[in-house]
């Protein structure tokens, strides 16, 4: 099939890439800059020089495909560089203009990468797919729910266009160039700069995981259907005692209390927020962590066939990757 994909470069996309080229499609990337592009992507795969502020500067390159799969978005970039309005103008804005274009050009296909975040995790043990919209005050987080409510009314007023929206929860993997605040937990860890255990819990997924997920829906999935790809909730001593034993370190012994933790968190953003930028230590995310819900994600195992290896080859292949790469 002939597929055009968005965020090639990222930690999904570049996943979902490789997954794409084993199975034989033609893919053809949209990148922001090209050079970036030739140097990340296969040569095989076929580059559209833009970005999402400006689809109309690209739509015309948009005939001939069979499927789209959207997997571009600011992330990690708006927790760097707290930039709200490149947040929204990109993952809302250039959602509903990317759909447009793509509709216009008989594109009738469309794999949408939403987020787990988008979905109310107030006050329930079990989150699947019927789980209502989150009122998070998380600015990144707001902009996947209003992300996905615009592909909502999209899909609305298009129903002969099959959308699929698939809702990875955090995470890890090879590739992570950006890398995403989860990435930076690792990265810290092997730059020595970890000195605690952090309270509560993490949902993580393999990306290589949700990327065959992502590609296995292009056949097997339902359109209109959302489908959670949730992972596997784990302690933050779970993860830390896997990260001591793939790097023979000594295992950390001390777990910072959840009040201090906040109390942090709390003087970090502040010491941002006076600065103007945006706080890498966000007490809404601590909170987050402290949550004890977990993720069904059966719907996927059983019509997109997911299958979630392990976490210790996930870490060990994610710190792998940073050192090739020289991150760390
Ligand atoms: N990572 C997670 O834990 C996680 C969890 C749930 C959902 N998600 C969602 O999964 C998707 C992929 O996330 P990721 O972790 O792979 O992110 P990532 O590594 O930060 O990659 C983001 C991708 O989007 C591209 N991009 C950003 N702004 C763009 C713009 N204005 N125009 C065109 N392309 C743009 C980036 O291009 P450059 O290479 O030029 O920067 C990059 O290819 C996103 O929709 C994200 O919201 C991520």
């Amino acid at each position: 099939m002939k597929v055009f994909i968005t965020g090639a470069t990222g930690l999904l996309g570049n996943s979902i890439t490789n997954e794409l080229l084993k199975k034989g499609h033609r893919i053809t990337a949209l990148v922001r800059s090209r050079e970036r592009g030739k140097t990340i992507l296969d040569p095989r795969v076929a580059l559209i020089e833009g970005t999402l502020e400006a689809v109309d500067q690209f739509s015309g390159s948009l005939q001939g495909f069979d499927v789209m799969i959207h997997a571009a978005a600011i992330y990690g970039e708006y927790y760097r560089n707290g930039d709200e309005l490149a947040l929204f103008n990109v993952n809302v804005n250039g959602t509903k203009a990317l759909f447009e274009a793509a509709r216009k050009n008989g594109i009738n296909n469309i794999i949408y990468i939403s987020s787990s975040a988008v979905l109310d995790t107030e006050n329930i043990d079990e989150v699947d797919e019927r789980a209502s919209y989150s009122e998070t005050e998380d600015p990144y987080f707001r902009s996947k729910v209003l992300s996905e409510q615009a592909v909502n009314e999209f899909a609305m007023a298009n129903p002969s266009v099959r959308i699929i929206t698939i809702l990875p929860t955090v995470m890890l993997g090879p590739g992570d160039r950006g890398p995403t605040p989860t990435g930076n937990i690792i990265l810290n860890y092997l730059k020595g700069k970890t000195r605690f255990i952090f309270p509560g819990s993490h949902r993580i997924v393999d990306v290589r995981d949700v990327a065959h997920a992502a590609v296995q829906a292009i056949n097997t999935g339902r359109g209109g259907e959302r489908y959670l790809i949730g992972g596997r909730k784990y302690s933050f001593s779970e993860i830390f005692k896997i990260f001591s034993n793939i790097t023979g370190n000594p295992p950390l012994k001390k777990t910072i209390s959840p009040g201090k933790l906040l109390m942090i968190a709390r003087l970090v953003t502040l010491l941002h927020n006076i600065k103007g930028e945006s706080s890498p230590l966000k007490p809404e995310i601590i909170k987050r962590l402290q949550k004890n819900f977990w993720y069904n994600s059966s719907k996927a195992e059983k019509e997109l066939g997911v299958a979630f290896r392990s976490l210790d080859e996930t870490l060990s292949d994610t710190m792998a990757w940073f050192k090739e790469n020289r991150y760390a």
